[in-house]
This record gives structure tokens, sequence and C-alpha cells, in this order.
């Protein structure tokens, strides 16, 4: 199975068009060490001809342009990749189905209330449904999204997307709106993506135990880092993201849980660990994770 990351960041991308935050600061100013970084998706092939696209980043075009397995290779129309998987609705993840219109082929999968958002928003009706089937999946059953690529989507602690909140959000709800995805090939490889998660509950813990890989949600590295820098009023956990660092931190329920290959991604601005040179990145990195970047690819 190939991997690749396309995009390593949280909603905005790093930089973010209109942060300047010390990490900020760093990559605009052009800083090797601080990387940017698009969107969060990752592509995804058994053979390595046919994709799948985990999200669909607003930076799509741009995110194809810096991949050759993912460009057009037969004449007049084409494209490698046959379908797209949503883990939940929000705009980092969705905006991108609207640069793949154009009447191309590929199939859409994703949980019925997240095809009911943007059933509503008339816009994504640009992706001509004569060419785009659009598939309706349930939760804890394997999907086959035809290229040799089988998924398990099944529900993780989040919330509805930001712009469908209403007065009172239910942050931490496992429905249908925030999704992981273990994806497996027919070889017996397999690895899990959850790029958005609010807690790891004793369940999803189980349920990740030895793993060979993961793509965990790495939004912030404390809870309230937004609102200390300035950059914005809500905690994490209110925006559904558990943070990275302290007892009650993803990189502690996750440690002991012998999984191979542990990654974050879905990386705010903010973060630290976006700079190669933090010490945070260090106490990430001796901690067993990763940091994703764009352009990372895995052969499992
Ligand atoms: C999130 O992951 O919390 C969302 O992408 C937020 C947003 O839509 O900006
Ligand atoms: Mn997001």
């Amino acid at each position: 199975m190939h991997i690749i990351v396309l995009g390593a960041a949280a909603g905005g991308g790093f930089p973010q068009w209109n942060s300047a935050c010390p990490v900020g600061q760093r990559a605009w100013a052009g800083d090797p060490a601080a990387k940017w970084r698009n969107q969060c998706s990752l592509a995804v092939s058994a053979d390595g001809i046919s994709w799948t696209l985990l999200n669909a980043a607003p930076e799509v075009r741009h995110q194809i342009l810096a991949t050759p397995a993912l460009q057009p290779k037969e004449t007049p129309r084409h494209s490698p990749i046959k379908s797209v998987v949503l883990t939940n609705g929000d705009i980092d993840h969705v905006a991108g189905l609207l640069t793949l219109r154009e009447s191309q082929p590929f199939t859409l999968h994703a949980t019925q209330a997240i095809l009911d958002v943007l059933a509503a928003n008339p816009i994504f009706n640009a992706l001509n449904p004569a060419f785009v089937e659009r598939g309706a999946f349930t939760l804890d059953q394997e999907v086959d999204v035809g290229n040799g690529l089988a998924i398990h989507p099944f529900a993780v602690p989040g919330k509805v997307p930001l712009y469908m909140e209403g007065e009172a959000v239910n942050v931490g709800a496992e429905t249908e709106d925030t999704i992981g995805l273990e994806v497996e090939d027919g070889e017996g490889d397999r690895f899990f993506f959850i790029p958005g998660c609010a807690a790891v509950t004793p369940a999803l813990a189980e349920r990740l135990r030895g793993a060979p890989l993961l793509f965990f949600d790495g939004t912030l590295w404390t809870d309230d880092e937004m609102f200390k820098g300035g950059t914005g009023r809500k905690t994490g956990g209110r925006m559904g993201h558990m943070s990275l660092s302290g007892p009650d931190g993803s990189m502690a329920a996750l440690q002991a849980l012998n999984i191979r290959r542990k990654i974050f991604l879905h990386i705010n601005n903010t973060n630290p660990i976006l700079l190669d040179d933090s010490p945070e990145r260090a106490e990430v990195e001796a901690a067993g994770f990763e940091v994703a970047f764009d352009g990372m690819q895995i052969v499992l």
C-alpha cells in the first residue's frame, strides 16, 4: 500500500493567510525549519496506479501539481483519483471537492450525515451526479472503495462542522459527523487515519492497540494555545480536538498502545511542533511520534 501526505496542516494551512503568530512568522520568513504545509489530506493506493483521497483539501489542485502519481496519464481526460472518502464536513476536508468538478468520474464516500451537509449546499452540485456517485456508508461496516482498498469507518468523539454549529454544540458526541478510518489493502496491510478527535476513549484505545500505523489529530500542543496566543477564543476541547501535551493529551493516551508508527497531522498553524528545531518537536519525537509534512511517503 502506498500513502502520500498531501497536506499535514489543520484548517487554514501553515502559514495561515492572516496569522503572524510566532510559529507562523518563521514560516512567512521562509525559514527552512518551518516548512509550509497544506490542509489535511492523504492519497492512498494499493497498486500505485489508482488512488483514493482521504479528504479533499482546498489546495487539492496544488497537491496534484506536486504529486506526479495523481496527474492525468491518458488523453484526453483522465485522473488516477478514483474515489474520495471524507472524515467530516469541515471546510478543510470538503472544499477541494469543488476543484474536482469538470465531469470526471469518481466516487465520493461519506456518512449520510456528511452527504446531507453537502446536499444542503447547492454549490456542491458542481460535482455532476452523472459522473460523481455519492455513496453513503454505514459506520462499522466495511466499504469497498473500488481500487483494491477497503475502509472501515468508525465514529470518534467530535462534533458537527464549525459552520453547522447552532447554539448548543455537543462536543465529544460519537456520531456520523466526525469519523476515523481504518484503511486496508487485500494483502493484510492497514493503517488508521483520525485527523479530528476530541478524546481517546477506552474503546478507541483498544481499536488502535497494536496498529502498524496511525495518523492522528495533531491540531494543538496545549488546549489554550490559541486563547493564550491571541489567535482565537476557543480551546482545543471546544473545537473537538484533544491537544498533544500533558497528562490528558494524545501523546499520553497513545504512547502505551504499542502502535508501531504514530504520526501527527492536521496540525494547527500555532502548534510549535511545526518547527523542526522546537523543544516541543524534540519532545514529540523523544516520545516516539512523528510529525507529518507534505510529500511524506510511506509504503506498507
Ligand atoms: C477544525 O478542524 O476544527 C476545522 O477545520 C475548523 C475550521 O473549519 O476552520
Ligand atoms: Mn479541520
